[in-house]
């Protein structure tokens, strides 16, 4: 079979939505299906940090991917394809997102709990007196938080009988949602396929990023080592290691990448030398800055982490994570009601030609980086009778760009270097208004491309590399590179810095509050 003539699929199961996308040789997206999945919060109007929980069902994240698959390769078989020709498939995921199963029925034994649920709060602050805690960024590249997987895995730990009973009978398996879906699609507990790539694994807190393995003195911290079942960590990018769909349309077909999301779009706006950058307006919002082949431990508020490994090669990333993007846009649709389609929030931000004076602090989850700031609650300032909803939309989109702005100028200060424009993508992207406001405000261009599913692109390269679709990174050089816009800044350094200012002052004052 030609290359030209071998596709491969990408799976992109992230925190709101499943898709499987079908893509050819030249990286463009051939068939889709896209599905939402239960949305989990079992303490709704928790305003404690430890109350706001965020859960997703892990039997249903499987099925999810289940129906995507058999939709998009029936579109695929309608537009006049042949399903023999999808040669292997890639895998990308919502991160640090924290699943545990049975390692004996392959069962599991509570929801997943989501990356955004800060339930973990106490046992971060307890962990954070205990000796070896302030080392433990420099070994995997991450703060305590209740972000990473292992509080969350510890909080279940403390609170679940039947993960506790599985931890003391030796049979707890604990993995991100990448190890997850690879075990289940291979067939579960017969097959027993358990890995993770090392994207995914680097955001447990208990990887050591040099050696990309399981770190002992990580693993003791957490008081895990020996104790639970933890999936191999394997390249990103691999024939082999990651099994074959068991079952369905693509019964048969081998898993051949595995990227986590923010890593898995770096890729797919090819962004392989050091200095390249992207930013990804998802659910949260994360930019990631490519520094070569060794990782940098940022001083200023920034997570360390891998950027993709190919071949056992790994490459590491700087890495801005804001905990709310699409879903402050989303929180302005559902809890207030303001439109019915998200798309319209770009609509209603241009009904008014600023934002009246409002800045909003999103801080739903506390606030990430580069302030990381737990105790923060999500809080609009400058409200007055004449208030409309246009300004509450604007400074909703304008909150993700402020803070992207805060990640760049710490990048900056931790790389040395200054970007000089930053490719973005994800839904919020798609708002001409907020990638102006973005440009606006860190004064370097904003370069979106036309194809914007560069996520799923991420993990179809991945898989592609593997299966020969793609030799190496020059073959890729021309997918996606046309049509694409970009955003000058239309604002004064002068200005752009006042209007920062506003947004620092409101960041000191959304502290504090204790409802
Ligand atoms: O770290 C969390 C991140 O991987 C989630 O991405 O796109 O679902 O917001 P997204």
């Amino acid at each position: 079979m030609q290359p030209s003539e071998i596709f491969v699929g990408s799976i992109d199961q992230g925190t709101t939505s499943t898709r499987f996308l079908i893509f050819d040789r030249d990286g463009e997206p051939v068939a889709s299906h896209q599905v939402e999945f239960t949305q989990i919060y079992p303490n709704p109007g928790g305003i404690h940090l430890e109350t706001r929980w965020h859960e997703h069902d892990p039997l249903e994240l499987v099925s999810s991917v289940e129906t995507c698959i058999e939709e998009a390769v029936r579109q695929f078989e309608t537009n006049g394809y042949n399903r023999a020709s999808i040669k292997g498939i890639g895998i990308t995921n919502q991160r640090e997102t924290t699943v545990v199963w049975d390692h004996e029925t392959g069962e599991p034994l509570h929801n997943a709990i989501v990356w955004t649920d800060t339930r973990s709060q106490s046992i971060v602050n307890e962990l954070k007196q205990k000796p070896g805690a302030s080392k433990l960024q420099s070994i995997c590249g991450l703060p305590l938080s209740t972000y990473s997987s292992a509080t969350k895995l510890l909080w279940m730990l403390a609170h679940v009988q039947k993960v506790k009973e599985a931890f003391d009978r030796g049979t707890l398996a604990f993995g991100t949602v990448d190890s997850w879906l690879v075990y289940r699609l291979n067939g579960g507990v017969g097959a027993n396929v358990f890995v993770s790539d090392s994207t995914n694994a680097s955001r447990t807190m208990f990887v050591n990023l040099e050696s990309l393995q399981y770190d002992d003195t990580l693993l003791d911290f957490f008081g895990i080592k020996g104790k639970i079942h933890l999936p191999a960590i394997v390249s990103s990018s691999d024939a082999h290691a990651y099994g074959a769909i068991a079952s369905g349309v693509l019964s048969g077909v081998p898993i051949m990448g595995c990227l986590g999301d923010q890593s898995s779009a770096l890729v797919g706006q090819k962004g392989f030398s050091p200095g390249m950058a992207k930013n990804t307006y998802g659910t949260g919002c994360f930019l990631l800055y490519n520094v070569g082949d060794k990782p940098v431990i940022s001083t200023h508020g920034l997570l360390a982490t891998v950027a993709y490994d190919f071949g056992g090669k790994a490459v590491y990333a700087l890495e801005g994570s804001i905990a709310v993007a699409g879903s402050g846009i989303k929180f302005l649709q559902e809890n207030l009601t303001f439109f019915e389609n998200a798309k319209e929030v770009n609509d209603l931000a241009l009904s008014v030609k600023n934002n009246g004076g409002c800045v909003f602090v999103t801080a739903f989850s506390g606030l990430f980086a580069p302030y990381w700031i737990d105790d923060a609650k999500g809080t609009i300032f400058g409200i007055t009778q004449y208030t409309q909803k246009g300004h509450i939309a604007r400074a909703t989109l304008e909150a993700t760009c402020f803070q992207t702005k805060a990640i760049l100028d710490a990048m900056e200060k931790d790389s040395g270097k200054a970007l000089s424009e930053l490719a973005v993508d994800g839904g919020m992207s798609n708002s001409d208004l907020a990638m102006q406001t973005q440009a606006n405000l860190i004064s370097i261009p904003v370069y979106r491309p036309k194809m914007r599913e560069t996520t799923a692109l991420g993990a179809a390269i991945a898989a592609g590399l593997a299966v020969g679709l793609w030799r190496n990174f020059a073959e890729l050089r021309d997918i996606n590179r046309s049509g694409g816009a970009v955003f000058e800044p239309q604002i004064t350094r002068e200005e752009s810095a006042s209007k920062f200012g506003e947004w620092e002052k409101a960041v000191r004052m959304c502290k504090g509050w204790i409802g």
